[in-house]
């Protein structure tokens, strides 16, 4: 109630009295100036609509939230989980850390007629596990702002990195600050400087260990011959070091005794943590790490002691980025790079590689399109785009796909509910199969991509989608539109021995070996 001033007695009548008996009043006694009483008067009756306005509003909105809430309880019981993968706790965990893996999903997702279904898991903080094959509602996932990685799950890759977090195994600010630093080192510029030393590193190899293996008829293996070219480019141009060999076998042998305990041995048998002391391969591998982060630490030294470094690679954007506090994490990042980058290109390109060797007609195809044009323009030969395309697809090196957290819930078409707080894992090999999108999915077919069907293109995710996709994956694609041409103009190649599929951590063609012959 406002203090007013009587106009004629001067009294503050509203302090004691209502609005109305001051209107009576005033008007009996007083002969007040009129328009301030109706003033007031309009005031009071405002305040009253505006209450039973509010009142009503409010009591509409309760009534429809209490419907919406009723409709939603109905839906989401009407709604159903997934079907659940026919293979109990322990089984399942084994499955995940063993060469099976792909295969076991492909065979698993036909089982249950459903690209989308359930593991018999359970995940701290982790409200359902989930393996999405479904390309639409991957995509959705994969692009919301809501959806992060599960630390719980990336850390594992932490004890391989110093025990620090990196850029692939965090999210927020952490993640973004580091992420937004290492732009610069995939700019085209940057990407063609990368390739035009692959490339060296690709003549290097044909002269000094192919030229020798195809005189003396032997056969080499795939795999690993790549492993080296790549390694070698990735080294020298993005961290601007030069790996002597030692350094080289040393740092993959840590490596993969450091992957085999930390993300194998210790997820089959948790155990293995508590008990790690006690354990002799895991002390080992406790060691290989060190020894791996000793390897980042000394590349962070020699770039240190360079006079002029080249602005923008991968090591001179973790250098001057205020983001890192300490050359532990820059080493962390550098050693994440390292593996990201090496051994993903090299066996997507030895793969392409065996597939040709397997498809006498494709290679024939390829080469005649390839020694058609000047090797200037192979990057941008059509036939070579589809051999890529359709050997990625048939072996995506990140088969078991990316691992995501789902930020809000989702219901698919089939009327799946996928709750909020559920851990997804997307399986790149059943998208890229799947039989009901690509006709005789697990044949080599690069003319399928003639005409690509939408689903057929959005089927089609190698690098994952959204803000935490592969920040290299134009590095890739480089790499592969010139290494392979490079090898397939010159060199017939054929199959000695397919050797075995593994698959750990990233698809790989373990021992596959291939002969060369040079065409004319
Ligand atoms: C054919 C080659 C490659 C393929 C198929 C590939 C695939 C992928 C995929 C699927 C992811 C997402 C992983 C996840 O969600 O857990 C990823 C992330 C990543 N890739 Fe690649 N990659 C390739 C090459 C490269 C190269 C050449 C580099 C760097 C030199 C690189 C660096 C990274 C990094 C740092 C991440 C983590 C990004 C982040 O979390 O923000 N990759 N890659």
């Amino acid at each position: 109630m406002h203090n007013v001033e009587c106009v004629l007695c001067k009294c503050t009548f509203l302090n004691k009295h209502t609005i109305i008996e001051y209107d009576t009043r005033l008007t009996a006694d007083h002969s007040i100036a009129m328009d301030q009483i109706q003033a007031y008067q309009s005031f009071a009756k405002a305040c009253l609509l505006v209450t039973v306005v509010a009142v009503v509003i409010i009591y509409d909105r309760r009534k429809a939230n209490t419907t919406t809430k009723n409709e939603e309880n109905n839906n989401k019981s009407r709604r159903k989980k997934p079907p659940m993968a026919p293979a109990g706790l322990f089984k399942t965990v084994k499955i995940l850390c063993s060469n099976e893996y792909p295969s076991w999903l492909l065979k698993t997702a036909k089982e249950l007629e459903s690209s989308i279904f359930r593991l018999n898991l359970f995940l701290p903080g982790a409200t359902m596990v989930i393996q999405v094959g479904d390309p639409d509602v991957a995509r959705d996932i994969l692009t919301d702002p809501s959806t992060t990685k599960p630390e719980a799950l990336y850390g594992a890759f932490d004890c391989v990195t110093g025990g620090k977090s990196s850029m692939a195994t965090s999210n927020g600010k952490f993640w973004h600050d580091r992420r937004k630093g290492m732009a610069p080192a995939f700019s085209s510029r940057h990407v063609k400087r990368m390739n035009a030393v692959a490339l060296e590193k690709v003549e290097e190899w044909i002269e000094k260990k192919l030229l020798p293996m195809v005189e003396k008829g032997q056969a080499f293996d795939v795999g690993k011959e790549m492993i080296g070219i790549s390694m070698d480019g990735i080294t020298e141009t993005a961290f601007e070091y030069t790996m002597s060999d030692e350094e080289k076998i040393s740092y993959l042998q840590e490596l993969d005794l450091c992957l085999k305990e930390f993300l194998e041995k210790s997820a089959v048998n948790p155990l293995r943590q508590p008990f790690g002391l006690l354990i002799a391969d895991r002390r080992r591998a406790f060691v290989a790490g060190q020894n791996i982060t000793s390897l980042s630490l000394q590349m962070i030294k020699a770039y240190r002691k360079l006079e002029n470094p080249t602005k923008g690679t991968i090591i001179d954007c973790i250098m001057t980025n205020d983001a890192y506090e300490n050359d532990i994490e820059r080493a962390a990042d550098i050693t994440t790079l390292l593996i990201a980058g090496h051994d993903t290109t090299a066996y997507s390109i030895a793969w392409i590689l065996k597939e040709l060797a397997k498809n006498p007609n494709e290679q024939r195809r390829l080469r005649d399109s390839l020694r058609s044009m000047d090797p200037k323009d192979w990057g941008r030969c059509e036939y070579l785009r589809k051999v890529i395309k359709e050997g990625i697809r048939l072996f995506p090196v990140s088969a078991g796909g990316s691992i995501r957290q789902l930020g809000r819930e989702y219901t698919t078409k089939e009327g799946y509910l996928l709750p909020k707080r559920a851990i997804a894992f997307f399986p790149f090999m059943n998208m890229s199969r799947n039989t009901n999108i690509f006709e005789n999915a697990d044949s080599f077919n690069p003319s399928r991509w003639d005409n690509p069907t939408k689903e057929m293109n959005d089927a089609y995710m190698p690098f994952a989608l959204g803000k935490q996709n592969c920040v290299g994956q134009s590095l890739a694609n480089e790499q592969l539109h010139c290494i392979l041409p490079r090898i397939v103009a010159e060199f017939d190649l054929t199959v000695k021995d397919e050797g075995t599929v593994e698959y750990f951590l990233t698809l790989k063609p373990a021992k596959a070996m291939l002969n060369a012959t040079r065409v004319k």
